[in-house]
């Protein structure tokens, strides 16, 4: 039996480690919900622990509550190059500012997610752990960065916190037996069995092209069939899709490599079997090359030129060369080299899934979910390169046929719960899908609230994606206004920021009346340029200063009032 006594033998760090307690905070910055969902069951997981458990994103938490915390775990995944996810903007900046308090009474962890495809792997992730440290805090547990395929790590992470934080407390659980009772006992909500890592095979029943004939876009409107798979969505949420690989492209690898397309090799590490072409269709990510992948390769190849490549000084050369590129121009400039397929595919990351903004509402399409897939081809290097998903279900994929898919929730990107709460959309491209869900949603239930929509593409004739049903929703008043901007109908190009510039006396007063904000679509230009002004708006019609107008918006985010779902 452990007793305290043991304990200290055992731990040399006993005095330090006494001082942890029983309170754990777990703060999470997400922005497609990853690393929400993750602290949610590390929460779950820690309660049925006895723990007391307080979870929340990072906007919501009160920095000037941060030096009564004792334990904290961190989960945030890091966005674009480098950045935080829009929900962490805040108190990342606290942490990094002067007014950080001293956290010497501190315990922490951090998970970090991210994609090893970008230059800033991890970078917030790693900043947070870091400045944590600076300000006095003890490591509880080393940080864990994870790739896109962070299930196995970020459980093995969790193992680990749990672990450390039960061992400490080990002696003081003996004495503290009736801490149990007040501790608030979840009441978990009957979930699906069908999730990230176990995905339910949805039946497409519908799969069309809405761009007119003519246009330069492909959009794909995929219906899917939920029946039987007890999964359930909110307006808001995304589509976790696992897609394959085209078969051409696997099979010109296959043949680059001299292997055979028959010969079979493990998958996992509880050993399943596959051939080479099984494994490389629907397993292996090889679309895209990270620098630690041609580290990898390098350690199996002699070709000098990788390794020059991969030498000190040339990081420039490696990321134009990474930009673009795939496995197969990988194989084609250095391969191939004498490893085995086994060998090959161990090196390879697993196949992410795609998150897609759902595009219906479950209120009215029961059992159905939407999506609007814009199909991505385009020259590079000398080859016609296509988007994993949306390819497959732009070419390969019919009604009848099945995806594996799940749900992703995600509080950033919700309707206000108040339906009297005016709304303002703003989704460009593909970047209307939610919209569709939401007013799908507001039509169903009745919703007062106005609502606004903006909406662009290239060409009114081919390109007004959901046409009919954005005029049917105006003419029925659950839509109050819509402005659209087709940039390629004239000859001065409008966008939709344009049309709000147009209108901000108005845009404006929505704002003052409490309207929640809404963009969805492309981050690169379209998100940055309607940030940019949205800020322009409100300094003029509330003659603000340029700064003034911006913490008006940065207020409107810690709000909820301003949500953002970019890709
Ligand atoms: P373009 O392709 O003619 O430049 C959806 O893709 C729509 O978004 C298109 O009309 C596209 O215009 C437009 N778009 C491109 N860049 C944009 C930006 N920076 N801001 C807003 N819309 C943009």
């Amino acid at each position: 039996i452990d007793t305290p006594l043991a304990q200290a033998v055992e731990h040399p760090n006993q005095n330090k480690m006494q001082a942890i307690s029983k309170e754990v905070t777990v703060l999470y910055g997400s922005q497609t919900g990853n690393a929400q969902g993750l602290a949610k069951k590390a929460a779950s997981k820690l309660e049925e622990k006895d723990f007391q458990v307080t979870v929340s994103s990072m906007s919501d938490f009160k920095p000037n509550n941060l030096k009564k915390v004792k334990n904290l775990l961190i989960l945030v995944s890091t966005h674009g190059e480098g950045d935080p996810p829009d929900n962490a903007l805040s108190f990342h900046e606290f942490l990094h500012g002067r007014r950080a308090p001293k956290l010497e009474d501190l315990h922490f962890s951090v998970l970090s997610l991210g994609d090893s495809s970008y230059e800033f792997f991890c970078e917030t992730g790693k900043q947070f752990d870091q400045r944590l440290e600076e300000l006095g805090g003890t490591r509880l547990y080393p940080r864990f960065d994870c790739d896109l395929d962070f299930d196995e790590p970020a459980a093995e992470w969790l193992e680990g916190v749990l672990s450390s934080l039960t061992e400490v407390q080990g002696g003081t659980e003996a004495q503290s037996g009736n801490a149990s009772p007040d501790v608030p006992t979840t009441t978990q909500v009957a979930e699906s069995v069908y999730s990230r890592t176990n995905p339910f095979k949805a039946e497409v029943l519908e799969n069309l092209n809405i761009n007119g004939r003519g246009s330069n876009k492909e959009t794909r409107h995929l219906e899917l069939s939920l029946e039987g798979s007890g999964l359930s969505f909110k307006p808001g949420d995304s589509l976790g899709v696992y897609p394959e690989n085209d078969p051409e492209l696997v099979q010109m690898l296959i043949e680059t490599l001299n292997w055979s397309p028959e010969q079979t090799v493990t998958i996992n590490k509880q050993g399943d079997i596959r051939s080479l072409k099984e494994a490389l269709i629907s397993y292996y990510e090889i679309t895209v090359l990270t620098k630690p992948l041609l580290q990898k390769v390098a350690d199996l190849s002699k070709h000098e030129d990788l390794h020059a490549l991969l030498a000190k000084g040339n990081e420039e050369q490696l990321k134009a060369y990474i930009d673009g590129r795939d496995l197969l121009d990988l194989v084609r400039d250095f391969g191939p080299w004498g490893s085995s397929a086994q060998e090959f595919v161990s090196i390879l990351r697993k196949m992410p899934s795609r998150l897609y903004s759902i595009a219906s509402s479950l209120t009215s399409n029961p059992d159905e979910v939407h999506l609007t897939i814009g199909a991505v081809r385009y020259d590079a290097h000398g080859r016609e390169r296509k988007g994993v998903a949306s390819i497959l279900c732009a070419e390969r994929i019919q009604p009848g046929d099945t995806l594996p898919v799940y749900i992703q929730h995600n509080d950033n990107f919700a309707l206000p719960e108040n339906p009297e709460t005016p709304i303002i959309m703003v989704g460009p491209g593909t970047g209307v899908a939610p919209f569709r869900s939401f007013m799908q949603e507001r039509e169903e239930i009745g919703a007062e609230g106005k609502s606004w929509m903006f909406f662009g593409d290239q060409h009114f004739v081919t390109d007004f994606l959901y046409q009919t049903e954005w005029q049917q929703w105006l003419k029925d008043g659950v839509l109050t206004k819509m402005d659209v901007a087709f940039s390629r109908d004239t000859d001065e190009k409008v966008y939709v920021q344009h049309r709000m510039l147009e209108q901000s006396q108005e845009l404006f007063a929505w704002l003052q009346e409490g309207a929640v904000v809404y963009i969805c679509g492309d981050e690169k230009n379209m998100a940055h340029d309607v940030h940019n002004t949205l800020i322009e708006i409100i300094e003029k019609e509330g003659s603000m200063s340029r700064e003034e107008a911006e913490n008006y918006l940065a207020e409107m985010q810690q709000q909820k009032r301003y949500q953002r779902d970019v890709y």
